[in-house]
């Protein structure tokens, strides 16, 4: 019998797909997924970070979950409407390996509780008809507050889709977490990773599908140190389409799903990296990645590198290989400063008099920067005592584009600015990043060839297997590696055409001097 609050529809579909056998506890995922969507709207829906796993999608993930023996305990963080968990019993009840699974469903929508009940209970139907002991136990409760329901336990895998939220710093949640577990996560789902990785028994397993954002970037450093110090990294899969996995929730996002067990990673281990176009195709490509490439030892940053295919590995190495840095040739990268929406009384017109030229991304075209556009965006700038600050000297500059998506064309787009005469100063908006040297003007030589290089083939490639969002940071530029800046060697280093440099030129010549 199904519980007493469910609809009589939702009761007669569970009821009925259950017991015509185990493929179709995987249409009733999704069909108890469509009903969760119609009874919230979209709006509410995203307010709770709630994105259903798509059963394709939960499949591809409960294959992931290998048991050790005939007994699995299970975690399912934020379980929606159960599609994970009914994908891990289609699959356990297929392979027909485990005597016992016991699954832990906490979620805190009353909507997806109701409707938890009516999957645990087709699960249960599916699972007995198979000899498969299984024990569901639905907690209402907060996830991240394991006090509340946890037991004190652990698990030997947590299989979960988190919610996605951001978290202001004063956040309850953020904050409880961070003192509970000693780690700061910006965002809920990245929350739910920290505290998933800690229910978990040693050799335990991890199994997620989240945004790829937390690869990448400085917000998410303290996050990534704490889930790579305790896991490491057993297979990825990336998916070629942003716009299709989660596409009943209009979600645009790179999504990535991944296993990781809870133990330090060894010198040889090896990590399965496959790409497919999206969640209900198969791979077309597969390969292994040794895990030291995927986290670098000793990168601070714990950046989490993707590489899609062996060649994305080559180029890789050969970035890895580069002599220099920015700060190394004395250059640094700056987020523009003018924030428009905060200075809007000292937007103005092109050439008004006592402005400056004010710089936006749509102002970057071609490897060059276009100035003045007939543009939306105001093109001057007001010169005053308080805005000085926010100014840079007149003269060349390097500007890299902050956002970009993965099916432009380039991820990283950058332009030489030249210098507008009659003007002692320029502005730069705040989605453009600005190279520069010591607050000053580059010399044009290096300006183009970084350019050049910036925009080759090779940066981009190199770009794509860590960036997981629409970002291109200050702190992604610090970190990457650049050929010294040779003015004698310039079309050899940095030919736009090239998508891997030529072994011999590199530290074969003097940096500019
Ligand atoms: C992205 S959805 C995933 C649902 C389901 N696991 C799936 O894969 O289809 C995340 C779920 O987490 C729930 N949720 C949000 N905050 C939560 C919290 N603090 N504790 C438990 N569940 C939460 C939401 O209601 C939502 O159902």
């Amino acid at each position: 019998m199904l519980g007493r609050r469910e609809g009589p529809g939702v009761q007669r579909v569970a009821l009925t797909e259950a017991r015509s056998g185990v493929g179709e506890l995987l249409r009733l995922a999704d069909s108890l997924n469509s009903e969760l969507e119609s009874r919230r709207g979209r709006t509410e829906r995203s307010g709770r970070g709630q994105f259903a796993t798509p059963s394709q999608a939960a499949q591809t993930m409960a294959s992931l979950v290998e048991p050790a023996g005939g007994v699995l305990s299970v975690v399912d963080p934020g379980a929606g409407a159960g599609a994970l968990m009914l994908a891990l019993v289609a699959a356990a009840v297929d392979r027909g390996r485990l005597e016992r699974l016991s699954v832990v469903l906490v979620e805190t929508d009353t909507q997806a509780l109701e409707l938890l009940d009516a999957a645990c209970r087709a699960a249960l139907l599916v699972a007995d008809a198979h000899g498969l002991r299984l024990e569901t136990r639905v907690v209402a409760s907060d996830f991240c507050d394991v006090s509340g329901w946890a037991d004190g336990r652990s698990f030997d895998a947590v299989i979960l889709n988190p919610p996605y939220m951001k978290l202001g710093a004063s956040d309850p949640c953020r904050l409880m977490v961070g003192r509970r577990h000693g780690v700061d996560c910006p965002n809920l789902y990245a929350a739910f990773l920290a505290v998933a990785v800690e229910l978990l028994r040693d050799g335990g397993q991890l199994v997620a599908i989240t945004p790829r954002s937390f690869a990448n970037g400085l917000y998410f450093t303290n996050f990534r140190r704490h889930l790579t110090d305790r896991a490491s990294f057993r297979h990825v899969i990336l998916f070629d389409r942003r716009d299709r996995v989660f596409r009943s929730s209009s979600v645009l996002q790179e999504t990535v799903i991944f296993s990781m067990r809870k133990s330090a990673s060894g010198p040889g281990d090896l990590v399965r990296v496959e790409t497919r176009p999206d969640h209900i195709s198969g791979p077309q490509e597969v390969h292994d990645v040794p895990h030291h490439n995927i986290v670098l030892p000793h990168d601070p940053g714990r950046f989490i590198n993707l590489p899609g295919s062996p060649d994305v590995m080559c180029v890789a190495e050969r970035v890895a290989a580069l002599p220099a840095d920015l700060r190394s040739l004395g250059l640094s990268v700056s987020t523009g400063p003018v924030v428009d929406f905060r200075c809007r009384e000292h937007l103005t017109a092109a050439r008004v008099e006592g402005s400056v030229p004010l710089i936006y991304p749509v102002n970057l075209r071609d490897a060059r920067v276009e100035w003045p556009l007939e543009a939306r965006k105001p093109q001057g700038f007001t010169v005053a005592p308080q805005t000085r600050r926010w100014l840079f000297p007149n003269g060349i500059y390097v500007l890299v584009k902050r956002f970009t998506a993965k099916e432009e064309r380039r991820r990283v787009v950058a332009c030489v600015y030249d210098p507008v005469d009659g003007y002692g100063h320029v502005a730069f908006e705040n989605h453009v990043n600005v190279i520069h040297r010591d607050h000053g003007p580059l010399r044009r030589p290096e300006a183009e060839s970084l350019v050049n290089f910036l925009n080759s083939d090779l940066v981009d490639t190199y770009f794509r297997m860590f960036s997981g969002s629409t970002q291109v940071n200050a702190t992604d530029l610090r970190r990457l590696r650049l050929p010294e800046l040779c003015e004698s060697h310039r079309s050899t280093f940095f030919d736009a055409e090239n998508s891997c440099l030529p072994d011999h030129g590199i530290g074969n010549c003097e940096p500019l001097s």
